[in-house]
């Protein structure tokens, strides 16, 4: 394979000339599931895993690796993670779910979140929940009163924004001080935060937590980051007198989705994190915290390939040759919210060159529905599977419904055997929580 760093590492094109992954033809899957289709190979999750465990465990700091799995949250992935040896992260009700289905540990969940409703707290702190990362001052308040009312204590990290902006794109950008998230260093606000959680009856600050964006290939923005943190809680610790256990970077290392992007890799993060926190600690005087980090799409970005079926090509004199999938935004909608560039294949057809330069577009009512622009690939035909690598990360997460289109399947695959672990959603899924106009009127007081 020539594109070992993009596609998923088991990827290998096998005696038919077919893409095979995990051992599994990628025509034989298509067939078999229908399109589109992620699938994702089991052996990179678990190479992902591991190379950040060796790479941030049993080195000092201590540190300690947390998936974030709002970029791929589902009960089997879940359970791989915590087979690694992984913390985990929820960004919502919904993921917190998942990870409780997948009977998750709940000592070992963050809990992030601008705006945690009741409920969400609620079913956190129902399940026992190991941190809420705390973002405002009225979740301090409603947390602190829900935790009083179980007669519990919740441990809390205070998320901070330290002003560090890394060069990537402005939507994932979390850092930077007037932004939605957390609290900001400048106005004191964040020591306010620290002050209240410290004073709340019921809440007890064990850590604090900053994400300064994602998709970073520059890792000077990581030791940035920690010397932000690292000062401000040297000044806690003489002002408040707050002696921080956790500091939790975040997550954000860039990946490879074309073959121009040069990210960094894992092992270079852990040196450069935690040689800064070392430098930091010492530089202050500080006995320094355990460190963890929060990846999402380094875990789970190559690790899927996405299966679609060409439906139709229209060649516009003059113009591109537009190649239709069978899917489109509904199930990768980052190139439409981000631009995002990815790189294609014909799957049936892995051995013939990439001689053809096509704009791979979905089947949305949209004319910014355009999956892949200006891409080269085999000469396609009709019934082509092509394939798209790099969409593990907040590619089915973000998946929607729009046009009415059904969520596709997503398979997990090792060893030449394939598992759905989503099924296909199916059009009456789609239909099924529509009523007719005439449906039972409901009266208010
Ligand atoms: C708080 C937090 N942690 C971790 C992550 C994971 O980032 P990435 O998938 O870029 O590693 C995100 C992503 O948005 C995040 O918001």
């Amino acid at each position: 394979m020539t594109h070992t760093l993009i596609y998923p590492h088991t990827s290998r094109h096998n005696d038919a000339g077919h893409l095979e992954i995990g051992g599994c033809d990628v025509v034989a899957l298509a067939d078999t599931f229908g399109t589109p289709l992620f699938v994702y190979d089991e052996q990179t999750l678990r190479d992902q895993c591991r190379a950040y465990v060796a790479a941030f465990a049993g080195l000092t700091p201590a540190a300690r690796v947390v998936y974030a799995s709002k970029a791929f949250s589902c009960r089997a992935l879940i359970e791989l993670v915590a087979q690694e040896g992984l913390a985990v992260d929820v960004a919502s009700g919904g993921e917190l779910a998942a990870a409780r289905a997948a009977a998750y540990p709940a000592a070992d969940i963050f809990f992030h979140g601008n705006n945690k409703t009741a409920a969400e707290l609620a079913l956190a702190l129902d399940y026992g929940i190991g941190y809420v990362v705390v973002d405002s001052f009225s979740e301090i308040a409603a947390l602190d009163a829900a935790a009083g009312r179980r007669g519990v204590v919740q441990k809390v990290l205070v998320r901070i924004t330290p002003g560090v902006t890394p060069a990537t794109h402005p939507a994932v950008q979390t850092g930077q001080p007037d932004s939605k998230f957390g609290f900001g260093l400048t106005a004191g606000q964040a020591a306010e935060a620290l002050s209240l959680c410290l004073a709340a009856g019921h809440l007890e600050p064990v850590g604090v937590h900053a994400h300064i964006g994602s998709q970073i290939f520059d890792l000077s923005s990581y030791r940035r980051e920690v010397e932000v943190l690292m000062g401000t809680l040297a000044e806690w610790r003489a002002a408040l007198s707050f002696d921080c256990r956790l500091l939790n970077l975040g997550g954000g290392l860039g990946i490879r989705y074309t073959a121009r992007d040069q990210p960094s890799s894992i092992a270079e993060l852990a040196a450069v994190v935690l040689a800064a926190v070392a430098g930091e600690a010492a530089r202050h005087e500080m006995t320094p915290p355990t460190i963890l980090v929060e990846p999402g799409r380094s875990i789970a970005g190559t690790a899927a390939v996405t299966l679609y079926r060409v439906g139709t090509i229209k060649a516009v004199p003059g113009g591109h040759t537009y190649v239709a999938v069978d899917g489109g935004m509904s199930d990768n909608i980052r190139p439409m919210l981000y631009g995002s560039r990815y790189e294609a294949m014909i799957g049936n057809r892995a051995e013939v060159a990439a001689s053809f330069e096509a704009t791979v577009v979905g089947k949305h009512c949209e004319s910014g529905d355009v999956l892949v622009r200006d891409v080269m690939i085999a000469p396609p035909e009709l019934g082509d599977v092509l394939v798209t690598p790099g969409t593990g990360a907040y590619g089915y997460a973000m998946a929607n419904n729009y046009n009415g289109q059904p969520r596709p399947a997503v398979v997990m695959v090792a060893g030449g055997a394939a598992h759905v672990i989503i099924a296909r959603e199916t059009w009456d899924d789609v239909l099924r929580l529509q009523q007719p106009l005439a449906g039972a009127a409901v009266v208010l007081d």
